[in-house]
């Protein structure tokens, strides 16, 4: 049996924040949403989070995620206090509890298969996990034997100079063995600098008390400040792009481009410098992205060119070329071979294949035919002020330089619309359609002196 619980009660005092620190995003994911799913693998029988500092924004950021039981820490007296919330709700368990800090996001979900494997082999009473760190500044110093065998963790502002030289931290991940971690508890005293409970002291309580140290230790980066949460991105970053390189995907400039979890590429996308993908943004094969890009949450096909423009909540079909300069908002949808040019944005629209909208205009809430061009600068004008209404374009229609399509509107298949004008009534198929004043021209005319 296993239960799991998240420490995520503490405010985080060193982050300067609004926010509770569990709730800091790393590359698109909270810090306490990443900590969860690296033991989601495991299926324990109890998933368990302690909550505290802002609990309920913190709950509220959770609802979705099943099974999920809170635990309240008021008030937030350190890491032992924290899980001897437990003690009530996990009276009848028997078997091992699995601790996580909710600060440590970067955890391999094989990293924790490891100790908990090392753990139920050895049948420690507790099994935590460790690093040797070049810099061991601020986290706990663990003592060990040669045989992995833990004395005692000593927090860094509670070690003497000497203590401090030991380089072996520890992580803040802990396997108990439940019933053993219950008895004693209850004996934490508050005698430390912080005048806190430490669930650390509980490990020179238990015995055996083993350590497995990790391979990476950039796995057990702990986040406390804003430094430490920019290289913790640093590192989830590298990660994914190494993943998409050994898929097949080519980075002109690794380190400027930004992913998320939800990124999926097909193989031989070049993705220039400064392309950011967020969200679920899913790239066909072929493509080139960039450079200076953002797509969010949009679904790309095949050999498709994007050159420094923003793509959000969108679909774009195989063959199309959008950009230099171009957004594609929520809803736009292009079929395949579109073209997108400078200046151009579209919102909630189909486009059919092989449209061209290349330069300067604004399409909204419209609906267009196949191979249907648009001039420069040809707006819809789809918002009356209080209501936004439809514009159709049927088939093969060419609008003229500087048309404004006042809308509701529809124009039929074929149609021509004269450069410059307004249009506010329907067109049928195969009409020219002229909304503008007639010129004048008066010859020889004297200005008036
Ligand atoms: C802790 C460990 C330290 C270890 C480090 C690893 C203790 C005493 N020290 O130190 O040995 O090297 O993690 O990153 O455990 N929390 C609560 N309730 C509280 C206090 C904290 O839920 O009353 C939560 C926090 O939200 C956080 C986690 O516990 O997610 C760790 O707390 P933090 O204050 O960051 O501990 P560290 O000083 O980093
Ligand atoms: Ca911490």
């Amino acid at each position: 049996m296993l239960a799991v619980a998240v420490l995520a009660a503490g405010k985080g005092t060193r982050m300067k924040s609004d926010l509770p620190k569990v709730l800091q995003p790393l590359a698109g994911a909270t810090l306490v949403e990443r900590v969860l799913a690296s033991c989601k693998g495991l299926a324990p029988q109890r998933q368990i989070l302690i909550v505290g500092h802002q609990a309920d924004r913190v709950e509220q950021s959770l609802a979705h995620q099943h099974g999920l039981e809170f635990v309240l820490q008021q008030p937030q007296n350190g890491t032992g206090h924290a899980v001897q919330q437990l003690l009530e709700p996990l009276s009848d368990f028997q078997g091992d509890l699995l601790v996580l800090n909710g600060d440590v996001p970067l955890l391999r979900a094989e990293t924790i298969a490891n100790l908990l494997e090392r753990h139920r082999s050895s049948g420690a009473a507790v099994t935590l996990l460790t690093a040797r760190l070049a810099d061991p500044t601020g986290y706990g110093r663990v003592f060990a034997d040669d045989a992995a065998q833990v004395s005692a963790i000593v927090e860094h502002r509670d070690c003497s100079e000497a203590q401090r030289c030991n380089n072996l931290i520890n992580a803040g991940i802990y396997c108990f063995n439940w019933r053993k971690l219950a008895e004693v508890l209850p004996q934490l005293s508050t005698n430390n600098d912080q005048g806190e409970l430490y669930l650390t002291d509980t490990v020179a309580m238990l015995s055996p008390a083993m350590h497995l140290e990790v391979a990476d230790a950039d796995e057990i980066n702990g986040i406390n400040d804003r430094l430490q949460l920019s290289q913790c991105e640093a590192v989830i970053q590298e990660r994914m792009r190494r993943h998409w390189m050994a898929e097949g995907v080519s980075f002109v400039d690794p380190a400027s481009c930004t992913l998320s979890d939800g990124t999926r590429f097909g193989r031989d996308v070049v993705v220039e410098p400064q392309c950011h993908f967020r969200g679920d943004a899913v790239i066909g094969e072929g493509c080139r992205i960039g450079p200076g890009s953002l797509i969010d949450n949009s679904r790309i096909g095949d050999r498709v060119e994007i050159v420094y423009s923003v793509v959000r909540d969108a679909a774009v079909a195989s063959d199309c070329a959008i950009g230099p300069f171009a957004q594609l908002r929520p809803g736009a949808d292009l079929a395949e071979g579109c073209r997108v040019g400078n200046f151009v944005e579209i919102k909630k629209s189909s486009l059919a294949e092989g449209c061209k909208v290349n330069h300067l205009s604004y399409i909204g809430d419209a609906e267009l035919g196949s191979g249907v061009n648009v001039g420069a600068g040809t707006i819809t004008a789809n918002y009356d002020g209080v209501n936004k209404h439809r514009t159709v374009i049927g088939a093969g229609s060419k609008t003229g330089a500087n048309s404004v399509l006042v809308a509701p509107i529809e124009l039929g298949e074929g149609v021509t619309v004269g450069a410059g004008s307004t249009l506010t009534k329907n067109v049928p198929a195969g009409a020219l359609a002229l909304g503008r004043a007639k010129q004048l021209v008066k010859e020889n005319w004297q200005a008036p002196s």
